[in-house]
């Protein structure tokens, strides 16, 4: 399995699959996952991490892309999710959001489960006419990179 910087699909499930094995969700016991490329094929996984006071927990995703950003990345080549369960785990409307600041419309997002990739997406197509930075005459970040 390869993605379209021709990175390995493997090695973003297995990072994904690892951060969900150490995820802190002991409210939900729904433990997630999530792993990215960045622009310089740099990977960054995250897991969700909830709280006593429920709002305050976060998605894995929200944990994946402060990882990158916190390296310097500013850009989500492709991004895998992972959760339990026979429901595709596809990111909350928050995380879709979290997502389309990084990642142009085309940008893979992959949805597995713990056997492995079920579905693939584009963000366009879970967030359709979206608003970005570019509402805002501002590119993507990692436009330059
Ligand atoms: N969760 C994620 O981490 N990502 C998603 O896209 C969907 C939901 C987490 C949040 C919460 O800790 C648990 O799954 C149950 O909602």
């Amino acid at each position: 399995m390869t993605d379209t910087i021709g990175a390995n699909l493997a090695a973003l499930f297995q990072a994904a699959a690892a951060a969900k094995s150490l995820a802190y969700a002991p409210y939900s016991n729904f433990p997630v996952g999530a792993a990215l490329r960045d622009e310089h094929g740099r990977l960054h996984a995250g897991c969700n991490v909830e709280n006593a006071a429920y709002p305050v927990g976060t998605c894995a995703e929200a944990s994946a892309i402060s990882a990158m950003i916190a390296a310097g990345g500013r850009a989500i080549a492709t991004i895998l999710i992972t959760g339990d369960g026979p429901i595709l785990v596809t990111p909350c409307g928050a995380c879709r959001q979290r997502i389309r600041e990084f990642a142009d419309p085309g940008t893979p997002i992959h949805i597995a489960g713990p056997e492995g990739i079920r579905r693939s997406f584009t963000l366009e197509a879970l967030l359709p006419d979206s608003f970005g930075p570019d509402n805002l005459r501002r590119k993507n970040p990692g436009a330059d990179a």
